[in-house]
Order: C-alpha cells, then sequence, then structure tokens
C-alpha cells in the first residue's frame, strides 16, 4: 500500500475498542497513512485501543461516549476539535446487529418490542445522524471533508432473518449518506458509505464464519480489507466519488443461483 495518503489530516472514527473490530483496523490502516487520530467509542476500551495506537507510533486522542446522546457528542466532537485543532475525515463506524436492551437478540418483526426497534435505529442510524451533524459543519467552514458512513449490505442490499431493525437502520444509512452528499458537494466534502458482507472479527458466531466460507470468495473478508477500502473513500485520492455505497462482500451479493448445488454448473 502506498503511504501518506492522509498525512496532515485529523481523523474522527467511531467505534475503536476492539482490536480485532473494522474500527481499530481503520485506525490503523489511517494512522500508516499518516493521519491523526480521534478515536471515540461508548466503551472505556477505546483508551487502551489509543495506547495500542501510540505504540504503533501514531498520534491519537480517545474520547468516551453514548453516541447516540446529542449532548454526549457534541462533547467529544467539542474535546477532538480543542485537541486537534481540527477534523478532516469523518469515519461513522460505531454500530451493532446484535444488540439491545430485549433479549434474545433475534426477533421477528411480529415479536419485536419498541425497545429493540429504537435500540437499533438509534445505534446504527440516529448515531451517525449525530456525529455527523456535530462534524460538517467544521468541514463546510473549512472547505474539505471526507465522510465515510460504515453501513452493511445487511439492509440496503441483502437481509438477514430477525434483523429487520438493522436493516432499516444500515439501509437508512444510504439515504442519510446520499442526503448529505448532495448538500455539501460543493464544498469539498465527499460523503460515501461501504457496505461490508461477512467481516470475520474475531467473535463472528459460527453461522457468520460458515456464511463466509460460502461466498465466492469462501471466506470471510479480513477487517484490514474493509479499512483500506474506508481509507481510499477518505483520501484526497477520492476526488469524484460522492453518495455512493461501495459493496464489499467477496461476492456475496453476485450469485444469484440459491437451488441445489447439483443442479448448477
Ligand atoms: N462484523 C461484520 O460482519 C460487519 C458486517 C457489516 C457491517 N458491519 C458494521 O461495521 C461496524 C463495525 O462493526 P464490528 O464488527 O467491527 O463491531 P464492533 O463491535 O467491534 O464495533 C462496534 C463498536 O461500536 C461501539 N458502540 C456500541 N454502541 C455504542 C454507542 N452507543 N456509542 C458509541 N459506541 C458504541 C462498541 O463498543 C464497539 O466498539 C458496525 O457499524 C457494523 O454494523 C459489521
Amino acid at each position: 500500500m502506498c503511504s501518506g495518503r492522509l498525512e496532515g489530516k485529523v481523523a474522527f472514527i467511531t467505534g475503536v475498542a476492539k482490536p480485532n473490530s473494522i474500527g481499530f483496523a481503520t485506525a490503523s490502516v489511517f494512522g500508516q497513512e499518516g493521519a491523526a487520530l480521534a478515536i471515540a467509542d461508548i466503551s472505556d476500551k477505546t483508551h487502551d485501543c489509543a495506547e495500542a495506537l501510540r505504540g504503533l507510533g501514531y498520534e491519537v486522542s480517545s474520547h468516551t461516549a453514548d453516541l447516540t446522546k446529542s449532548d454526549q457528542v457534541r462533547r467529544v466532537v467539542a474535546e477532538a476539535l480543542t485537541h486537534h485543532g481540527c477534523v478532516d475525515v469523518l469515519v461513522n463506524n460505531a454500530g451493532l446487529a446484535v444488540a439491545g436492551p430485549s433479549r434474545p437478540p433475534y426477533r421477528n418483526l411480529a415479536d419485536m418490542d419498541v425497545a429493540k426497534w429504537d435500540f437499533g435505529i438509534a445505534i446504527n442510524l440516529s448515531s451517525q445522524f449525530l456525529v455527523t451533524r456535530s462534524i460538517v459543519g467544521h468541514m463546510i467552514e473549512r472547505g474539505y471533508g471526507r465522510i465515510v458512513n460504515v453501513s452493511s449490505t445487511t439492509g440496503p442490499v441483502l437481509a438477514c432473518r430477525g434483523q429487520a431493525e438493522y436493516c432499516a437502520a444500515k439501509a437508512g444509512v444510504l439515504g442519510l449518506t446520499r442526503g448529505l452528499a448532495l448538500e455539501v458537494a460543493g464544498q469539498g466534502i465527499l460523503v460515501n458509505a461501504v457496505a461490508p458482507g461477512w467481516v470475520d472479527t474475531g467473535g463472528s458466531s459460527a453461522r457468520g464464519l460458515a456464511a463466509g466460507s460460502a461466498t465466492p470468495l469462501k471466506r470471510a473478508a479480513q477487517p484490514i480489507e474493509i479499512a483500506r477500502l474506508i481509507a481510499f473513500l477518505a483520501s484526497a485520492e477520492n476526488t469524484y466519488m460522492t453518495g455512493q455505497l461501495i459493496v464489499i462482500d467477496g461476492g456475496n451479493g453476485i450469485d444469484e443461483y440459491h437451488g441445489p448445488k447439483e443442479l448448477d454448473r
């Protein structure tokens, strides 16, 4: 990989609290590419990640906040701006497929309570609105910005049973991406979304790993493969792509045949 594509840039990356995750891989690649990093997560473990990233030689500030809460978002963005002076790049990565106050996590829509629906929308969609709203004004003032929203194939491209709230939120991320991309297109700010398929983040379920093995590339993605795509979209090398959803799924979505194997050729 060429280095230095983010030299001199400050990147605010959400959802960085686990070493084997898309957020951590993104922070690592951005550091390699020369960016200073502000990482934000609800978990205190974001500080451990910051320490690990500093150990690699990168300049990092870490901030804890529940990014579904407007006041906490404003606080951490203000902290990051005070620390770094500006934010050139935003990666909205925080999100959860399987979570929420109501368990078990997978619920058919007919049985889904409002709390689970609201939680899924809040963490996977509203958090991206709140963080973006707090940062995009600074980008507009400076006439430069790159925003990358982490969506999923689940929702805008495909669907999983029992996850209607996640599907709706991740499809909503595409709408948010396009709506904002148009608003800021004349102001030096490009806004795109990435849609990973199955990713092996260490905590992947047997189901997730099996599904990864069944893709045309016969494996789940590694987080760094998603991170490299995010880094391109976040860099000044991306000069003409905005409002797009980039699918990175090992070809999972292109295989039209779902019948018995013996009838396929
Ligand atoms: N892993 C996959 O297979 C996969 C596939 C497609 C899309 N994605 C998306 O990629 C992103 C990263 O996923 P990951 O698999 O690396 O998972 P992850 O669990 O490592 O990352 C999610 C992070 O978000 C943080 N978070 C949760 N709630 C929060 C809140 N209220 N405020 C602030 N931070 C909060 C968590 O603490 C965690 O660190 C998510 O948006 C996910 O939906 C993942």
